[in-house]
C-alpha cells in the first residue's frame, strides 16, 4: 500500500522515553494514510501531537505551558482560516484523561497509551463535533461503504433510505469516515415516500441505513407505521447491528405480518478476541443469545450475516471460533469477506496482518459451510406453500419470478398478470440460489 502525498500537515512532540519515540513513529504511520505528513514546527500544523510523559518532576505542568503556546497559534490559524487539531498522548494523557481538556479547551483529543492506533477514530470524532466531515480524505471504496441504491426494476419493490452514517467505528471500516456521524430522516417524510411508492404500485418496500436498526426513535415503531400503510405488504429492513436490536424490534418480528422474516445481522467473526480488536461491541456468546430471543419472537426468521476472515492477528482457533458460531445458528443466506486494509482506519495498522494465502483457504472453509447452509435451508422448502411477491416475468417464456418471504428468489409458471401480486406457490425443488415451484390452487392470497 502506498500512502497519499500528504495534504496535510502533522507535528509531533515527544517527551520522555524510547517507548515514546517508538509511539510517535508508529502514529506518524497510523496518520499517512490519512494524508498527514511530518513537519517540524508546530505553527500551521494541521494536527499538533503532544506524545507526553509523566516520569519527570513537572512534567504535567510543562505539557500545560506547552499546549499554553499552541493554543495561540491555534489561534493564529483559525484567524487565516485554517483549523488545527491537538491531541495529548502519552502518559500525561493516561493519568489526567478528560481533565486536560477541562484546564485546556482548546484541547481536542486525548489518547492514552497503547490507544494511537484509534488516532483515525479519535480525529474523525472530534472534526464530527465541530461539524466536519473526513470524507474526502478516504477514496470513496463502494464495496465495502455503499449502500445499494438502485430501484429494482419492476415497480414492485423499492428501497427506501431511512438512516445514514454510522458511530460504532468497527476498527476494519471506512463507513464512520466516509459516512459520517448516524443521522436519520425524519419519519414523516419517510412515510410519505413510502405511501407515494404503494399508490405507484410497490408492495414490498426494504429501509435502507448503514446502521438501519439505530433508527432515531425507534425503528420498530417506523415499522408499525409503515404496516398501516394501504397496499404496502412486505416490509424489509437492512443492515443491522447487533447492539441496536432492541426488544421492540424482535416484538415486532413476533406481532407485524408485514414485516418479513428475513434478518441481516453481520456477526464479522465467532472470536471474542477478534471481537474486540474489531470494536464490535458484542460478543459470540451476546449474539448467540440475541439471535436465540429473535428466533423466540419469529421462529422460522432466516438469518444472514457478514464475515470477515484473516483479521490482522486472527490465529487457526479464532478462526475456528467464526466456524463453530456459523454451526450454532445456522445462516440461511451470507457474505463472507477476506479482511482487506482501508488506509486510515484502525486495523490497517494493526500488526500480525494475514497473508492473503491463508485468508483465501479460510475464506473458501468459511465459504463451504455456509453454502452447505444455505442449501439446507432452501432444501427444507420443499413441499411447503409459500407466499410469493411477483416482481417480473421469468427467463423463460410463461414463467414468473419473485421472492418468498424469506428473500429466496422462486420461479414457477403464470400469468403475467399475477406480476406484483402476492400468490400462493407450492414448491418442488429448491437449489442453492432458487426455488423451483407451481402455483398452488392458482389461489391468490391475503397479502403476507
Ligand atoms: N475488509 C473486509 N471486509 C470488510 N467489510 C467492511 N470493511 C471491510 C474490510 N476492511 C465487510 C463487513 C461489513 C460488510 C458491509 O463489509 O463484513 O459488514
Ligand atoms: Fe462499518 Fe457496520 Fe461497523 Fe459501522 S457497524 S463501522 S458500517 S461494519
Amino acid at each position: 500500500m502506498t500512502d497519499p502525498a500528504p495534504t496535510k500537515r502533522l507535528f509531533i512532540k515527544t517527551y520522555g522515553c524510547q517507548m515514546n519515540v517508538y509511539d510517535s513513529e508508529r502514529m506518524a504511520d497510523v496518520l499517512a494514510p490519512l494524508g498527514y505528513g511530518m513537519t517540524d514546527t508546530p505553527e500551521g500544523a494541521d494536527l499538533v501531537v503532544l506524545n507526553t510523559c509523566h516520569i519527570r518532576d513537572k512534567a504535567t505542568e510543562k505539557v500545560y505551558s506547552e499546549l499554553g503556546k499552541i493554543r495561540l497559534m491555534k489561534q493564529d490559524m483559525a484567524a487565516a482560516g485554517g483549523q488545527m487539531t491537538i491531541a495529548v498522548a502519552g502518559c500525561v494523557a493516561q493519568a489526567e484523561g478528560q481533565e486536560i481538556m477541562r484546564r485546556q479547551p482548546a484541547v481536542d483529543l486525548v489518547v492514552g497509551p497503547q490507544a494511537y492506533h484509534q488516532l483515525p477514530e479519535l480525529i474523525a470524532r472530534s472534526h464530527r463535533a465541530r461539524g466536519e466531515r473526513l470524507a474526502a480524505d478516504f477514496a470513496a471504496d463502494e464495496k465495502f461503504d455503499a449502500l445499494p441504491t438502485e430501484r429494482r426494476p419492476t415497480g414492485v419493490t423499492a428501497f427506501l433510505t431511512v438512516q445514514e452514517g454510522c458511530d460504532k467505528f468497527c476498527t476494519f471500516c471506512v463507513v464512520p469516515y466516509t459516512r459520517g456521524a448516524e443521522w436519520s430522516r425524519p419519519t414523516d417524510t419517510i412515510l410519505a415516500e413510502a405511501r407515494s411508492l404503494a399508490e405507484q404500485g410497490v408492495r414490498e418496500v426494504t429501509l435502507l441505513g448503514q446502521n438501519v436498526n439505530a433508527y432515531t426513535g425507534g425503528l420498530a415503531g417506523l415499522v408499525r407505521k409503515l404496516a398501516e400503510i394501504p397496499g404496502l405488504d412486505r416490509i424489509r429492513y437492512t443492515t443491522s447491528h447487533p447492539a441496536d436490536m432492541d426488544e421492540a424490534l424482535i416484538q415486532a418480528h413476533a406481532e407485524i405480518p408485514q414485516l418479513m422474516p428475513y434478518l441481516h445481522l453481520p456477526v464479522q467473526s465467532g472470536s471474542d478476541r477478534i471481537l474486540k480488536a474489531m470494536n464490535r461491541a458484542h460478543t459470540a456468546d451476546s449474539y448467540l443469545k440475541l439471535v436465540e430471543r429473535i428466533r423466540a419472537a419469529r421462529p422460522d426468521i432466516a438469518m444472514s450475516g457478514d464475515f470477515i476472515v484473516g483479521f490482522p492477528g486472527e490465529r487457526d482457533a479464532e478462526f475456528e471460533a467464526t466456524l463453530q458460531l456459523v454451526r450454532e445458528v445456522g445462516y440461511a443466506a451470507a457474505f463472507s469477506f477476506k479482511y482487506s486494509r482501508r488506509p486510515g482506519t484502525p486495523a490497517s495498522a494493526m500488526p500480525g496482518q494475514i497473508a492473503e494465502e491463508l485468508k483465501d483457504e479460510r475464506l473458501a472453509r468459511l465459504n463451504a459451510l455456509l453454502d452447505q447452509q444455505q442449501k439446507a435451508f432452501n432444501a427444507a422448502q420443499a413441499g411447503k406453500v409459500l407466499p410469493v411477491l411477483f416482481e417480473r416475468a421469468g427467463r423463460h417464456p410463461g414463467q414468473l419470478s419473485g421472492r418468498s418471504p424469506y428473500l429466496q428468489a422462486v420461479h414457477c409458471d403464470g400469468p403475467e398478470s399475477l406480476i406484483g401480486q402476492i400468490a400462493k406457490v407450492r414448491i418442488d425443488s429448491a437449489a442453492k440460489m432458487s426455488l423451483a415451484g407451481t402455483l398452488a390452487d392458482a389461489g391468490m392470497l391475503e397479502p403476507a
